[in-house]
């Protein structure tokens, strides 16, 4: 079995539920459930055997060593974080507690129960760390993608605090031995992300008639992924991932926010026709320190691993649109309570 940290966030419970389906290996998923987690997510797995969901915080260095003691995975894949620059922005303390302090505490109580292990199993077990191509700050309009030896840049304490757990995690390689693996990619989309992010956020305020807030001019560049493209990356990583090694993850689908949000309006008026959607888009305020484009060069794991993307931005917003308006309960229970405070306190100039 392996350990899944933030499996009941947007990427980690549809790594989960993508796992156990292709894999149907046993998952420990241990989630502290932030405003960010959510138990429903993983509903489809309420009497599934392989999937053990326990509530609990990765810098809990008790329960962390409580757990790989009694289930042994044979991999750790970090998906816990806090993952929101805004929020970042408005409250830094959060982020250097979950993503610096508690990665640390994950990967050092690992080191510790890692080293008692046999010489076999030390050698077949994987950390996989998920990160961010935040990390590499911000790039020119006409510069080639992040490699894997773009040097780090972070602009925002969001990318900054993800930055400092990439180099711990490189650390405990070359220092320990721990045999690591860290994925940097791009921003994803699709069912099952938090309505605070660009994407399911157009499609929210759309459905309800509210404005779309673009930040600036529109014209920051990031490069979307479908989130299912990611979870099979990572399973592509843990299977045959170099130890020691990072692997750039991207969409090969560059685009400005203005056009994302252009195409949400037109993806929602095929599954949803009638009122004019684009009319509700309304510029604001930029974000502070707001990155200007950020862009994957995947070449090391499409040539290493045979990783590509199979979805296209075009049919992968159709799905992820058409999954949101399927799904009003969900939405309307996420958007409840911490939502909207968040919503007011943001969004108010
Ligand atoms: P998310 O905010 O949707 O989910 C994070 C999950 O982690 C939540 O379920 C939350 O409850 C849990 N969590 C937070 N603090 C915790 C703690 N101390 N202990 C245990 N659980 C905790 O985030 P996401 O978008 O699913 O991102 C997952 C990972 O992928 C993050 O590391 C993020 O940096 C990385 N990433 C995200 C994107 C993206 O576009 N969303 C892109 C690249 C990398
Ligand atoms: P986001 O989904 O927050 O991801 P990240 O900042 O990690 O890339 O934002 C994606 C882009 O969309 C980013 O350039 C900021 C922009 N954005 C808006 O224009 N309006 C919004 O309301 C939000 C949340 C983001």
């Amino acid at each position: 079995m392996i350990l899944v940290t933030g499996g009941a966030g947007f990427i980690g419970s549809n790594f989960v539920l993508d796992w156990i389906a292709a894999t149907g290996e046993a998952v420990v998923n241990v989630d502290k459930l932030t405003y960010a987690g959510n138990p429903a997510n993983f509903a489809a797995l309420a009497d599934d055997p392989r999937h053990v969901f326990v509530r609990g915080d990765i810098g809990d260095a008790a329960l962390v060593g409580a757990l790989l003691r009694e289930h042994r995975p044979r991999a750790v894949v970090n998906l816990a974080a806090e993952s929101h620059v805004d929020r970042s922005i408005h409250g830094p303390a959060a982020f250097i507690e979950t993503n610096v302090v508690g990665t640390f505490t994950l990967l050092d109580t690992t080191r510790t129960w890692w080293a008692s292990l046999p010489a076999g199993e030390q050698a077949a077990f994987r950390f996989l760390h998920v990160s961010t191509d935040e990390v590499y700050g911000s790039l020119a309009p006409d510069a080639a993608g992040f490699s894997e030896t773009t040097p780090y840049a972070p602009n925002s304490p969001y990318s900054a605090s993800k930055a400092a757990s990439d180099h711990l995690v490189r650390a405990y390689h070359h220092t320990y031995g721990v045999p690591t693996l860290t994925t940097n990619c791009s921003n994803n989309y699709g069912p099952l992300q938090f309505p605070e992010k660009l994407i399911p956020l157009m499609v929210v305020n759309a459905l309800a008639g509210k404005p779309l807030p673009v930040y600036g001019d529109g014209l920051n560049v990031r490069d979307w992924l479908y989130v299912g493209d990611h979870c099979a990356a990572i399973r592509a990583v843990l299977a045959h991932g170099t130890p020691g090694a990072t692997y750039n993850i991207g969409g090969n689908a560059e685009m400005t926010n203005i056009d994302v949000v252009r195409t949400v309006c037109a993806a929602l008026a095929e599954c949803r026709p009638g009122p004019d959607y684009a009319a509700l888009i309304t510029y604001v305020k930029d974000r502070p320190g707001h990155d200007r484009r950020y862009a994957i060069d995947p070449a090391k794991i499409r040539d290493e691993l045979g990783w590509s993307p199979r979805e296209t931005f075009a049919s992968g917003i159709r799905r992820t649109v058409r999954w949101y308006v399927d799904h009003a309960q969900w939405v309307a229970a996420v958007t409840s309570g911490e939502y909207r405070q968040w919503v007011a306190q943001h969004y108010a100039a």
